[in-house]
């Protein structure tokens, strides 16, 4: 019988300081309402602190995702890590996050697919323990966007947030797991989203640091049209090719990037609002963290067996959706 991986656990870090709506009326021409109804955002929690990065949330995630699974840090094999805001542009974040939380016995990289980023790493890391090779992988999922985010830019920094989150992949014994995926890119979205300096195309300079060119640059209104289409259409792509109905599916877990694209996208897969996880209200865009951020809030109304789809859109253009069968 084919090894299926399946998520047997799962774990989410955010922190603790907020940024309301009404606090970044203070800090740009923006109104509450203008956020609210434009992209469902009402708060987002920022990391604050000196030297603290991405691995700071990540390894929170992964030593509490190894204590509720009474998992050795010994026992894991590979480490994952979805971020586009890695602490160092080398070594790998994943590196960092398995350093603080004990992995010692592993091996460990990052996969940067931005909003995608942990469909990406889900679907690799499935690959390992589908193949036999690995009987415990730990997928991570975390962004600081608030360290390349301009707050005088209104355009781009009411949307996002920071935060973490982390599933252990294991062999499942029954018919549950991850069942199905539709990853996809196009890099001809980069004119639409990127961050302009400090790659080697463009290295950082005190020109690049005047200008904000290390910061997420967005035209919204394009990503916007791409990422409803695209997103919509993967969903309904997956469920077509696995003969599966909108009666059949337990839950949508879209990423949360705007309120718009999420109800367009349940809308194309023709099911209920109530069936779709979303917290961007709570959290804003946390790039890679969204989807297993979702997972963990959810986690306690999931069962084994339920029909879950995976659905992102992001930065590169990177896109896809999962077909996951509950396994707990
Ligand atoms: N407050 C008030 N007004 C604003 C704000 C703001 N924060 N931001 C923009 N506006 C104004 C604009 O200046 C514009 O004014 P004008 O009409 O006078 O020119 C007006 O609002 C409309 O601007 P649009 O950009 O057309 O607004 P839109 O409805 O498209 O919403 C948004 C912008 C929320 C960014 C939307 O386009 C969007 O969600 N895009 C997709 C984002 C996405 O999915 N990204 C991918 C993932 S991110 C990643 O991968 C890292």
């Amino acid at each position: 019988m084919k090894i299926r991986a399946a998520i047997t656990g799962i774990d989410g870090y955010v922190p603790p300081d907020l940024l309301t709506n009404k606090e970044l009326e203070q800090m740009v021409d923006t109104s509450d309402e203008w956020i609210l109804s434009r992209t469902g955002i009402r708060e987002r929690h920022i990391l604050k602190g000196e030297n603290r990065g991405t691995s700071d949330m990540a390894a929170e995630a992964v030593k509490g995702l190894l204590k509720k699974t009474h998992t050795s840090p010994d026992e894991i094999e590979l480490l994952i890590c979805a971020t586009v805001t890695a602490d160092l542009h080398f070594p790998a974040t994943a590196n960092i996050i398995s350093h603080k939380a004990g992995i010692k016995n592993a091996w460990s990289y990052d996969i940067n697919a931005a909003c995608s980023g942990f469909l990406f790493a889900l679907a690799t890391a499935c690959q390992f323990v589908e193949s036999g090779l690995y009987k415990k992988v730990i997928v991570v999922g975390a962004d600081k966007m608030s360290a390349i985010v301009d707050y005088t830019n209104r355009d781009t920094c009411v949307l996002f947030g920071d935060a973490a989150g982390a599933v252990l992949l294991e062999p499942a014994s029954g018919e549950e797991g991850i069942m199905d995926f539709i990853l996809r890119t196009d890099g001809s979205g980069e004119e639409f989203l990127h961050m302009k300096a400090g790659g080697s195309r463009r290295p950082p300079s005190y020109e690049t640091i005047d200008a904000k060119e290390h910061c997420v640059f967005q035209e919204g209104q394009s990503v916007f049209k791409f990422a409803v289409t695209k997103m919509a259409d993967v969903s309904a792509e997956i469920m077509e090719k696995n003969n599966l109905k909108s009666e059949d599916i337990s839950w949508l877990v879209p990423h949360q990037a705007n309120m718009r694209i999420i109800d367009a996208t349940a809308r194309r897969m023709g099911i209920s609002k109530d069936q779709v996880m979303i917290n961007i209200d709570k959290y804003g865009n946390t790039t890679a963290a969204t989807i297993p951020l979702c997972l963990w809030e959810w986690e306690k109304r999931l069962h084994k067996g339920d029909n879950i789809i995976l659905a992102a859109f992001g930065g590169g253009f990177t896109w896809g959706s999962i077909w996951v069968k509950w396994a707990y």
